[in-house]
């Protein structure tokens, strides 16, 4: 008779147990009965990168990577970068349900209210090197504001987290388009109270000498998706790394500050820049061939292409692919946008792509946009960062408020040397080609 439960037999002992199975999983801490004798520890899982681990219970994001499936609390993602806002998707991210009219009309006027950051992180800002990568200063930035608003240590009280995830998703961008003005030596704009999130973002950016900045309203709505697209991704790196850092209950701020630090890596956050520089290099369509046979002999990576969990087309690069058009038409048309088709192309039909199911993900066309839309490529994974706060915060959030999650310690297995008798300094052997 069929059970929900795994029946194990240790052939070390000859022991049988049996473990209960729940949504699909074990508990890893049900393998710890499993010992040889009382000084055995317990039977250990081993997973390096967590290929096979979950590591919470989430109500935030689905996906299913087999199908090319993507919803935010239910909500494919399709729908919602054809008919949401950034912001209604945020709000739906951290609270579970769409607002209503109400909450809405509060949610932007909380958001709206509290975009300006204090003088003195704008002088912080202004202590960077004038060629500081982004990134680095949106890191400083965001760690900074924990020391602004030191009553967000109070994470259990819920008023005191609504007010930090507000004003963290209000401030990044700030924080954000100060660092781009910074990089071009230009003063920097403040937030305008009256446009939307994202062409408050442009107006930041990209206000020059005009009273009133007008964004233009297809770039305006172009970032708003583009922002939905990103706004979370279950337990990815820098989501893992929010809910580790925040695991020892820190604020908020060093918590989301650790996951721009983990979005700041080339096989995260940093890949659309990657995948610029790679179409860059290849230049024309005819050196596609010879680049993908290096590829092939594993001197290079195809950017932008592959995924840890989807093993179909990202549908997140399905919607960016069609939405690249219609930027086009506003802005120049990108001269690598053919080599990208024609590499896409290629890929999808060469048997090393579709054996190891590599396909163009998020990052594949993203940077092509963000260059035709004027941004430099270190601003890509800050424009990244952005989008992802809401994500981030609703997956804090979470953690905070499950009473299954502790501070987040793995184990490890120790392959080491035993106990060694410590030698003085000078009855050391040296090594023969040093070490
Ligand atoms: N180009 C060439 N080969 C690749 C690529 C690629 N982009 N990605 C994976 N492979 C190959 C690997 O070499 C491996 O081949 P093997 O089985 O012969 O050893 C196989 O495909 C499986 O790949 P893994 O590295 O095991 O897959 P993993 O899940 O660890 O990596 C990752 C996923 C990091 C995204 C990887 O595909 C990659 O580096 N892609 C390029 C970087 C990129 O585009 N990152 C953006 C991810 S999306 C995001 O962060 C928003």
């Amino acid at each position: 008779m069929p059970s929900d439960s795994l029946t194990l037999t240790d052939n070390r002992t000859g022991k049988t147990y049996e473990l209960p199975i729940t949504n699909g999983a074990i508990r890893a801490m049900d393998l710890r009965q499993v010992r040889t004798g009382p000084e055995d520890f317990g039977l250990l899982s081993y997973d390096p990168a967590f290929m096979n681990t979950a590591s919470t219970i989430s109500r935030i994001t689905e996906i299913d990577g087999d199908r090319g499936i993507l919803r935010y609390r239910g909500y494919p993602i399709e729908e919602l970068a054809e008919r949401s806002n950034y912001l209604e998707v945020a709000y739906l991210v951290l609270h579970g349900e769409l607002p209503t009219l109400t909450e809405m009309d509060q949610w932007v006027y909380d958001i709206t209210h509290h975009t300006w950051v204090h003088e003195n992180l704008k002088k912080l800002m202004e202590g960077f090197h004038y060629d500081a990568h982004a990134m680095g200063m949106l890191v400083s930035g965001v760690g900074a504001l924990s020391t602004f608003y030191p009553e967000a240590k109070n994470g259990g009280d819920p008023a005191t987290r609504r007010l930090q995830v507000v004003r963290l998703i209000a401030k990044v961008p700030t924080l954000a388009a100060f660092a781009y003005r910074h990089n071009l030596g230009l003063p920097y704009n403040y937030p305008d109270n009256d446009l939307s999130y994202t062409g408050n973002f442009l107006n930041m950016l990209f206000k020059a000498t005009e009273a009133k900045y007008q964004p233009n309203a297809t770039l305006e709505r172009a970032l708003e998706v583009l922002f939905i697209l990103h706004a979370d991704h279950e337990q990815n790196c820098s989501t893992n790394a929010v809910r580790a850092v925040g695991s020892s209950q820190v604020d908020p701020y060093c918590a989301v500050a650790a996951g721009v630090a983990a979005l700041y890596g080339p096989l995260h956050g940093g890949a659309n820049e990657e995948v610029l520089r790679m179409l860059a290099e290849i230049g024309s369509k005819d050196r596609i061939p010879a680049f993908i046979k290096g590829v092939k002999d594993g001197n290079a990576k195809l950017m932008g292409f592959g995924h840890r969990v989807y093993k179909n087309y990202d549908p997140r690069a399905k919607i960016i692919k069609r939405m690249a058009d219609e930027v086009f038409e506003v802005t120049r048309p990108s001269p690598l946008l053919p080599v990208a088709l024609e590499l896409e192309r290629i890929a999808l039909e060469d048997d090393y792509f579709v054996s190891r199911k590599l396909y163009p993900n998020v990052d594949f066309y993203s940077g092509l946009i963000y260059q035709a839309m004027g941004f430099p490529v270190e601003m890509f994974p800050v424009l990244f960062a952005i989008a992802r706060t809401s994500g981030w915060l609703a997956q804090w959030q979470e953690m905070r408020a499950d009473p299954e999650q502790k501070i987040a310690r793995p184990r490890q297995l120790y392959l080491g040397s035993g106990q060694r008798a410590y030698r003085e300094i000078g009855k050391r052997e040296e090594a023969p080609g040093g070490r």
